[in-house]
């Protein structure tokens, strides 16, 4: 019964798509945990390229049902419209269930996002302004709407009510907007609601009753470990635990049917959105990663931040996730340079001014932002690596590049992504027996 969870081991963006695709294949339930429509999974079959927000990657793959997990920020209105896009593209999305405990987002949530983002001003996090900051918090407040309630009228209308009642204060008194109508709001939740029924059920149940017959489950995560609420770079964090705890309170399967972890990661680091990046490149260095890498978000279209691969980064993200294997992606973005730098450590500097060098990474916020990248440098490429599928056909300073970041992080690679498609990979390690 392998129960293989899927975690972003840096800030988000690493592949987690593609690398969810290429197992997906042997699985047979792909079940998302958290986040929600602020994730953008790309998996390219065939030449073409699927951008999955809400839907769990396995979609795309007709021999595995996709879930929905309870740990979800569930959006109605975008997973329908997300469905019906891949129909068009020739999709079914008919092997879709979705848990009746994961929390709605509703039009109101997204609109509290925007708004209270403008209103951070300088101190903003840089959302994607889809409603999951709101969501979450009402969900902690035990005032969030479930799945379930969409389809009781009654109890669906007395809390938005409730809900707006409050939300329309601060919305009109505080961020100066209209009010939300809570029976136009109610009435196009109970609209979507119809769409959605047939796949909603109680899928704890159907996820564990898979594993105990023996089946297989991969959990795929939203973000990643330095967006973690509780792990990652506090506040500029997103507002769920991507972390590999996370699946298993995101779908209610427990921690004795994860039978391995996988971390993914990029050869260099990206970020979207605000918040401390030690081993960013502002300048030309960061304009080529991005341009070559074609880094700009699946969501937004914001270009997103680039730098050198941070070796303290991806050993935390092996320690809070207790990593079993790596994927690396995005190694053939790399080809073409002489040298390339990886952080082994930073220096930091504490509140009275004095400075140290750490190679694990600091907890506390402030000291995190004051890291200086200290690096090692590799030898680059200049080969084409897109399309080999031999390690030891990779030229030589990308295999040592590969075992370097192994020995650094403490965990083995077991996959190596050199291109999009699913055919651009190179297999070290089994991760499905
Ligand atoms: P996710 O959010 O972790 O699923 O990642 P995204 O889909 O947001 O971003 C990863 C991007 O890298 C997508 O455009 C993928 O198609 C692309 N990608 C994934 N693996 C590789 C790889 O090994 N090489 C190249 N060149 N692109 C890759
Ligand atoms: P995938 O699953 C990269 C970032 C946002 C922002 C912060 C909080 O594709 O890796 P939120 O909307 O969640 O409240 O935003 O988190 N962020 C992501 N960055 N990839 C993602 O998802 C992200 N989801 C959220 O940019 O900094
Ligand atoms: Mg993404």
């Amino acid at each position: 019964m392998p129960g293989i969870v899927i975690v972003g081991a840096q800030w988000g963006d690493e592949g987690k798509g593609k690398a969810t695709d290429l197992i997906a294949g042997r699985v047979n339930y792909v079940a998302r945990y958290n986040g929600g429509s602020n994730a953008g999974h790309t998996v390219v079959v065939n030449g073409k390229t699927y951008a999955l927000r809400l839907m769990p990657s396995g979609i795309v793959n007709p021999g595995v049902t996709a879930v929905i997990g309870n740990g979800v920020a569930f959006d109605p209105q975008e997973l329908v419209e997300e469905k019906s896009k891949l129909e068009a593209e020739g999709i079914d999305t008919s092997h879709l269930l979705i848990s009746l405990s994961a929390q709605v987002t509703t039009p109101y949530h997204r609109l509290l996002d925007r708004v209270s983002e403008s209103h951070r001003g300088k101190r903003k996090i840089g959302t994607t302004g889809r409603g999951i900051g709101p969501t979450y918090a009402d969900k902690v407040n035990r005032v969030g709407i479930r799945v379930a309630d969409l389809f009781n009228e009654k109890v669906l209308r007395a809390k938005v009510e409730q809900n707006l009642a409050l939300k329309n204060e601060l919305l009109t008194k505080i961020y100066g907007t209209d009010p939300v109508d809570p029976d136009k709001c109610t009435d196009e939740l109970l609209k979507t609601a119809q769409v959605i029924k047939p796949y909603c059920t109680n899928t704890a149940l159907v996820l564990n009753r898979a594993l105990d017959r023996g089946e297989s489950v991969l959990f795929e995560g939203g973000q990643a470990t330095m967006l973690d609420i509780d792990h990652g770079t506090y506040p500029f964090v997103t507002s769920s635990n991507p972390t590999a705890g996370g699946a298993c309170t995101g779908t209610g399967v427990g921690p004795t049917k994860i039978t391995r972890v996988v971390g993914v990661s990029k050869a260099y680091v990206t970020r979207v959105g605000a918040g401390p990046f030690p081993t960013e490149l502002t300048g030309q260095e960061g304009d080529w990663l991005r341009e070559r890498g074609h880094e700009y978000g699946v969501v937004t279209k914001r270009p997103r931040r680039c730098g050198w691969f941070d070796a303290l980064v991806v050993k935390y993200a092996v320690m809070v996730n207790g990593l079993t294997d790596l994927v690396i992606t995005k190694l053939d973005t790399l080809t073409g340079l002489k040298k390339i730098p990886i952080c082994v450590a930073y220096d930091v500097t504490e509140p009275d001014g004095s400075t140290h060098r750490v190679t694990d990474m600091p907890v506390d916020q402030a000291e995190f932002a004051s890291a200086k990248p200290v690096y090692k440098e590799m030898d680059g490429w200049s080969e084409n690596i897109t399309g080999i599928t031999d390690f030891d056909r990779l030229p030589a300073a990308a295999q040592a590049y590969i075992r370097e970041i192994e020995n650094l992080v403490g965990c083995r690679v077991s996959l190596i992504g050199n291109g999009p498609s699913r055919s651009h990979i190179i297999r070290l390690h089994s991760i499905v027996e």
